[in-house]
């Protein structure tokens, strides 16, 4: 997610603040892990879909490692699409309102559509996304999210599938990260506490 309103909130306090290395963070889902469930997701969907195209719709910037992994690991005709959200503040703290900076390029209307996300945590994203794309009256919508932290959500939503549930931790790599670094981490690694401010 891109946060536009209140980004200092992730932002170094001043430019001479380092982000600590991610060396010193512990692993919590090695690369060889990701992989595996990414092949299961891959497998599973590829069978819900038997004989159908699939429109993935990946959420800027988080989610697209993870959907370039799946997109290769499903084995029926899919396409990509991204959508690019910002909220006003941190989701985690903030009212939640979300705002739409950038559009699918292609329409969806009659297509079978999976919302891919990097982490589904107060929902407070994808439950707005969810409701934009069925005004596109999509064929059929569900919802894939890498990690799930479902102590943290603030509106029912659940995703369809899922490659790890975790506990409210703050996580970086794989696609995720704290003020734009470590998201080229090719694991999960956990953010110390003290400083993720979560
Ligand atoms: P929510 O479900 O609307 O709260 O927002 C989910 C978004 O918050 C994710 O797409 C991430 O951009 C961000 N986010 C939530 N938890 C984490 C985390 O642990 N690490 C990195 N980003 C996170």
């Amino acid at each position: 997610m891109n946060m536009s309103v209140n980004a200092s909130a992730t932002q170094p306090k001043s430019s001479s603040v380092s982000f600590p290395s991610a060396s010193t963070m512990d692993v919590l889902f090695t690369q060889a892990e990701i992989a595996d469930r990414v092949k299961a997701i891959g497998d599973e969907i590829s069978a819900d879909y038997a004989g159908q195209s699939i429109v993935l719709i990946g959420v800027l910037k988080g989610a697209a490692i993870f959907l370039s992994d799946l997109a290769r690991a499903i084995q029926v005709n899919n396409t990509f699409d991204f959508v690019s959200v910002s909220s006003y503040g941190r989701a985690r703290v903030s009212s939640g309102a979300v705002k739409l900076i950038k559009d699918i390029d292609n329409p969806i209307e009659g297509k079978h559509v999976i919302l891919v996300e990097d982490i589904l945590d107060t929902g407070l994203t994808l439950s707005y996304l969810r409701g934009l794309m069925l005004q596109h009256k999509p064929a059929s919508l569900k919802i894939a999210t890498c990690l799930d932290k479902p102590e943290r959500r603030l509106v029912p939503i659940e995703a369809d599938y899922v490659a790890f549930k975790i506990p409210n931790r703050f996580v970086i790599g794989y696609g995720m990260d704290y003020a734009e670094n470590y998201r080229n981490l090719p694991d999960i690694r956990l953010f110390p506490e003290e400083l993720a401010g979560h």
